[in-house]
């Protein structure tokens, strides 16, 4: 990247900045009658609207211009032919293999993966299908009824994000849960309601080292083991996972281990035989169904112009947003509650790839990366939180997602989730003046000084950006496409910012202290002197309250 350009680029576009600062969003729509259809993007069935920021033409040749000094076609291009994209790990990153229908190989390391990546997908189709049709049993021969699926971060969100979103798709005899936190409330509570005779394990673990996931791995295998004898734990097995040896170290029979490749980050591997879980309760053909959507976007991704390429666009409205406005988050409110878990799988996605204060080469960012990432489902937010967007002293740009017609739920009600939808960004877009607050007061006949003590309270600034995606409905290939697209959204930006979006060494200082602490933790008598003072003050007022 020629860093000078991209430099000169963000000026250019802090001076456009300073020239659209003063015009209202809304003017652009009385100018423009057209500006919903300029300011739109099509997928098949999906509408990203973008329309309701505050950008003009100008705002996107800007952006593009940047983008090209950033030299996003080429890295794209790069990623997809298997270079090392992740540049401290010495991995490319091709999740896009995974859903790869084009028929073409892919090269990692100058092998075609794709001969591997059928094979792999044919083996979780098959036993997800023995499993779904009761041709695969657990030890007693009872069918199975429910799949606790054990792993955390990307081995749990995406899972169990799709599977909630897809719940319409799955079978009322087969519940799939999802364990995912080292707090043994989280495997009591689920296994508690649960006949060891009707359960499947499955243990998803990129690395097969996690800390959570291989101690709720341990305490189910002690469950199934009390309840069944030693012997059945075979049978209510199954492990997902780049390491086989380990995993046939835990004791799991080969054919009930479903591999994958570590060029498969973890937060992108919903893809692999980390949807095992997904795919047996949606079923195979649905499963494809999803993995379709996202290979719909890898096509568009690769060859849609930059002006018309949904990934590229919501990633540089994120840029001019971030580092031009300086606004510091990114709300996501899925006006879908099936989607509830949606906005905690982005922020894996997101703020674990882009939340990164070094470039590629390891020197200071020079601006912003990841905003902050959150969101709830409407219409619940608004009853919470939404005050703060409408009202607070932070801006918070919004992504909407909403779908034209509900899948298995009550119809009448999609209406009126809809109108909140749309009624929510009018309100963000439109906002509402003191001469607008007076005028209402005023015809409800208050008086005067009524309307002077509460006109200010019950002004809207406007103004507060948000896109919306509309889709037809919650499809799995609905889905699959709105996953690729936040995944390529995510790489635009880790262009731009030049850093490295596939690894994530942030998280690792935590878990070696958390290794250090265990034993320091686990006996009253240890020496606490060489921790900090709040540290070692913690433990001991723990000690004290345990009695120790
Ligand atoms: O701690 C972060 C992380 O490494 C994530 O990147 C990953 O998705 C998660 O832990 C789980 O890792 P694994 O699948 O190896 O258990």
């Amino acid at each position: 990247m020629d860093r000078n350009a991209v430099a000169a680029h963000f000026a250019a576009l802090e001076a456009h900045r300073v020239e659209i600062a003063s015009h209202r969003t809304i003017d652009f729509f009385a100018d423009d009658p057209s500006r919903f259809e300029t300011f739109s993007a099509k997928l098949d069935d999906l509408v990203y609207d973008y329309s309701k920021n505050r950008l003009t033409r100008a705002t996107l040749h800007h952006l593009f211009d940047l983008a090209r000094a950033a030299n996003l076609e080429v890295r794209r291009d790069a990623l997809f032919s298997g270079e090392k994209a992740n540049s401290t790990e010495g991995r490319p990153a091709l999740h896009m293999a995974l859903r790869n229908f084009s028929g073409h190989p892919i090269l990692v390391h100058g092998q075609d993966v794709m001969p591997e990546v059928i094979a792999g997908r044919e083996k979780v189709a098959t036993f997800a299908s023995a499993v779904r049709d009761g041709r695969i049993r657990g030890a007693r021969g009872d069918t199975f009824t429910d799949i606790v699926n054990i792993g955390i971060g990307g081995s749990d969100l995406g899972p169990a994000m799709a599977t909630r979103a897809l719940s319409p798709y799955g079978r009322p005899n087969l519940k799939a849960h999802f364990v995912s936190n080292v707090d043994g409330a989280d495997i009591g509570d689920t296994l508690a309601g649960l006949d060891p005779s009707r359960t499947l394990i499955i243990v998803s673990s990129k690395t097969f080292t996690t800390q959570e996931t291989m101690t709720n791995a341990a305490s189910a295998r002690a469950w199934i083991a009390g309840a069944l004898g030693e012997a059945a734990v075979g049978d209510h097995f199954a492990a997902v996972s780049t390491k086989l040896d380990k995993v046939a170290a835990f004791g799991i029979k080969d054919e009930r281990v479903f591999g994958f490749w570590d060029w498969v980050g973890g937060r992108y591997s919903l893809w692999s035989a980390i949807g095992l879980s997904l795919c047996i309760a949606i079923g195979p053909e649905n499963f494809e169904e999803f993995l379709r959507g996202g290979y719909e976007v890898d096509e568009h991704f690769r060859n849609a112009p930059l002006a018309h390429n949904i990934p590229v666009l919501m990633g540089l409205i994120g840029v001019w947003h971030r580092n031009v406005w300086g606004f510091a988050t990114q709300a996501v409110i899925p006006y879908d509650q099936r989607l509830a878990r949606f906005p905690a799988y982005l922020q894996q996605l997101e703020m674990e790839s882009n939340g990164k204060h070094v470039t590629r080469d390891g020197a200071p960012s020079p601006r912003a990366t990841c905003p902050i990432v959150f969101g709830e489902p409407g219409t619940n937010g608004q009853h919470a939180f939404f005050q703060l967007l409408h009202q607070g002293t932070e801006i918070v740009p919004i992504d909407f997602l909403v779908a034209s017609q509900p899948t298995d739920a009550d119809a009448a009600h999609h209406n009126l989730l809809f109108a909140n939808c749309l009624a929510q960004s009018e309100a963000f877009l439109r906002g509402r003046s003191e001469k607008e607050v007076r005028e209402i007061l005023s015809a409800q006949g208050l008086s005067h000084e009524e309307i002077d003590r509460l006109a200010r309270h019950k002004v809207f600034e406007g103004d507060r950006p948000s896109s919306t995606f509309l889709y037809k409905s919650l499809t799995p290939r609905a889905l699959g496409r709105l996953v690729a697209l936040y995944e390529h959204k995510v790489f635009v930006q880790s262009v731009i910012w030049d850093i490295n979006p596939f690894d994530q060494w942030g998280v690792e200082l935590g878990k070696e202290l958390c290794n250090r602490l265990v034993p320091l933790v686990s006996d009253a008598a240890a020496d606490l002197s060489k921790l900090d003072g709040s540290t070692a003050g913690l433990i001991s007022a723990r000690n004290a309250l345990l009695g120790a």
